[in-house]
């Protein structure tokens, strides 16, 4: 089988497709042939030792998520069958240790930790649904519990985790305003069906904040679904949040900086935190993975692909997504 190994933090000359032995399962594991595996953000940064709490040293495999058909099951396995197309669960890949991500086209793992995938799903889509719709579904929906009519900024529009976001925004009967960094995008995201944001709102230019001021006729957000989180921009943010309003913060885009936290104080306003982990050792992990796939399969959440690359392409696929001119994910394809 073919696997990438990072084989020692740096830029991507550091990725290394290697031929090594498939796995035999053990009794209670299934052997996968992965279809699909999402790229994501925390890639680059485990690649460049920025993410160690998931890979350890080098040399590793990098890969949060995936999902293929089942082509060997273990002595023990009575609930799936060779044939069978599974996503690994969120806890999958860790629960391997440390390193051992899903960049790789066989993998080895045991049959709790995959959940059957409906067959209007294409199989290039199934490694891929998991990081964009629970981060933002279990952020805005289970964490916050999204109100219809509230107004949520989503910063970095152009992301598969906040296009994902945007829809569902609207099937809670919010109002979605993406901003994005490049003003280029703006023109793409309106074409593009999957991103359902009312408004969309370019952040290049220091006043940006005045728009989102205007949009919300000066209450500001409920809610703030943000990755970037640092400096200047977590400042103007916080001066946009609506009384009561909540800024979770999943992601550290952004360069840290002195912020002034002072008018959480008098508007009874809060920062939170968010890692989609904890829907994993949650009761709520099934309820959720049905969620995306129902509404996946029924056409309700529309997975933004922005491109797939052959897994033999790891090299390009990293530099495309540190280059950033992509909107919505990037696929690998063993
Ligand atoms: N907490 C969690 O559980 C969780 C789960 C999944 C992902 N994440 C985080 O979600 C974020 C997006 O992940 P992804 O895989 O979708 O990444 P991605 O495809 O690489 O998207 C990144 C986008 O963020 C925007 N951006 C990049 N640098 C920025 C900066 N310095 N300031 C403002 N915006 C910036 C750009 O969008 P524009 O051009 O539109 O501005 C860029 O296209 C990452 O921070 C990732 O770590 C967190």
């Amino acid at each position: 089988m073919q696997q990438v190994v990072v084989s020692a933090f740096g830029d991507i000359d550091t990725l290394t497709l290697t031929a090594v032995p498939t796995p035999e399962p053990a009794a209670d594991e299934v052997l996968i042939q992965l279809t699909s595996i999402g790229m994501n953000h925390a890639d680059l940064m485990a690649r460049r030792g920025e993410y160690r709490l998931v890979t350890g040293e080098p040399p590793f495999t990098p890969g949060l998520e995936g999902g293929g058909v089942i082509v060997q099951v273990g002595a023990a396995v009575r609930n799936r069958s060779v044939g069978q197309r599974v996503i690994l669960t969120l806890d999958a890949p860790a629960s391997r240790g440390l390193g051992r991500g899903t960049y790789q086209s066989h993998y080895a793992i045991a049959a709790d930790k995959t959940i059957p995938v409906p067959d209007e799903i294409p199989d290039e889509l199934i490694g891929a649904l998991w990081l964009p719709y629970l981060t933002a579904w279990g952020c805005l929906v289970w964490r916050q519990n999204l109100q219809p009519d509230q107004l949520v900024l989503v910063p970095a529009a152009s992301s598969s985790v906040a296009i994902a976001a945007s829809q569902v925004i609207q099937q809670q009967g919010g109002t979605a305003i993406g901003t994005t960094t490049s003003p280029d995008k703006v023109e793409r995201l309106q074409a593009m069906p999957e991103a359902q944001y009312d408004h969309i709102v370019v952040t290049n230019h220091p006043k940006w904040w005045r728009d989102v001021k205007k949009i919300t006729s000066g209450n500001g957000c409920d809610v703030i679904f943000d990755p970037v989180a640092a400096g200047d921009f977590l400042n103007h943010e916080i001066r946009l949040l609506a009384q009561g309003g909540t800024l979770w913060v999943y992601g550290l885009l952004g360069q840290p900086g002195v912020v002034d936290v002072t008018p959480l104080i008098r508007k009874d306003a809060a920062i939170r935190g968010w890692l989609l982990n904890q829907i994993a050792a949650s009761p709520i992990a099934e309820e959720a993975y049905q969620h995306v796939l129902q509404q996946v399969a029924q056409g309700h959440y529309q997975l933004p692909v922005a491109q797939i690359f052959p897994l033999s392409e790891v090299k390009a696929a990293h530099a495309a997504m540190a280059q950033g001119q992509h909107i919505g994910k990037l696929i690998l394809q063993p």
